[in-house]
């Protein structure tokens, strides 16, 4: 089962390490304009697998990527102390716009996963330009967003945040929509949960986890000057939902009838996206996202041109 990255910056070399830790697939393949960095992670990961999993790990060019399963695009530049996902825009459509092309034309068959930011907007720009049956492209959307409401409720409550159910929907950015109101601890709703555990829960609680979702990216970029660790994880285990055909459910974004992409929680196996389902949210949830929308509507059609 092979898998290919294009660009080994920071986020495509923590993906390529977190699909070598959890052994996503067997063969893995490294793609950048900077020939020699490719090279340079594809041994340094090849040297960890005799302590994780066999995957053959190497560096090449487009034409390696023939026969992979999923291809993941992380290339581009990425945001400076205090930018926006969405000011990458214009910058980061025209890699897009040469490096999709020559991906699918290298990789007939395979399922793309879009990565790099803005990535609601990217991802639809790449459905646009690959053409690929619907399903096919996807973005990481808000699986990090997702992730990071889980872990942090988890840790406010107690709990292994793999029993945090809980979903980011709307844009991967500022206007991305916690959805409370179908929170859960293993279908415990988490404001009942609280209460029967004695544990603190109100408005306060609520705002701060926001917030600190919502800003996540913002701190740690101007702490370390990028993210990577949890979109690496994100990405791996996005990539072996679809390598094992696991049809989990992910908030990736994809587009709409309307080309228009953003995060909704979706069936993904082995064929990429196969539902997208239709989540119950309060009517302030409903609002907010019918503003993410809005917001990603405007960047979408100035993409676009
Ligand atoms: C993140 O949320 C920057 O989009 C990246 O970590």
């Amino acid at each position: 089962m092979k898998v290919g990255i294009v660009g080994t910056g920071f986020v495509g070399a923590s993906a390529a390490y977190a699909l070598t830790l959890r052994g996503s697939c067997t063969e893995l393949v490294l793609v950048d304009i900077n020939e020699k960095k490719a090279l340079a992670e594809a041994e340094d990961i090849q040297h960890a697998t005799p302590f994780t999993h066999p995957v053959r790990v190497t560096a090449g060019n487009y034409k390696d990527l023939a026969d992979a399963k999923v291809v993941i695009l992380t290339a581009g530049v990425n945001q400076k102390p205090g930018e926006t996902r969405l000011q990458l825009l214009e910058r980061n459509v025209k890699i897009f716009a040469e490096m999709v092309p020559q991906v699918v034309k290298a990789a007939k068959d395979a399922i793309l996963i879009v990565a790099t930011n803005p990535v609601d907007v990217l991802t639809a720009v790449t459905a646009k330009i690959a053409g690929l049956p619907e399903g096919r492209v996807l973005g990481s959307g808000t699986t990090l967003d997702t992730a990071r409401f889980r872990a942090l409720v988890g840790q406010h409550v107690g709990i292994d945040p793999q029993h945090v159910h809980a979903f980011v929907l709307g844009e991967h950015g500022d206007s991305e929509v916690l959805a409370w109101s179908g929170a859960s601890i293993s279908g415990i709703p988490i404001g009942e949960y609280c209460v029967q555990r004695g544990i603190e829960w109100n408005d306060k609680t609520r705002k701060d986890i926001d917030e600190k979702v919502r800003k996540a990216a913002y701190t740690i970029i101007e702490g370390k000057g990028a993210t990577y660790y949890g979109i690496g994880a994100a990405l791996a285990r996005i990539t072996e939902v679809i390598t094992r055909d696991a049809r989990a459910i992910l908030s990736v974004t994809a587009p709409d009838s309307d080309g228009l992409a953003y995060a909704l929680p979706r069936i993904v196996g082995g064929e990429g996206i196969r539902e997208t389902l239709e989540v119950p949210l309060s009517t302030r949830e409903a609002i907010e996202l019918s503003k993410s929308v809005e917001v990603l509507k405007e960047a979408t059609g100035q993409a676009m041109g």
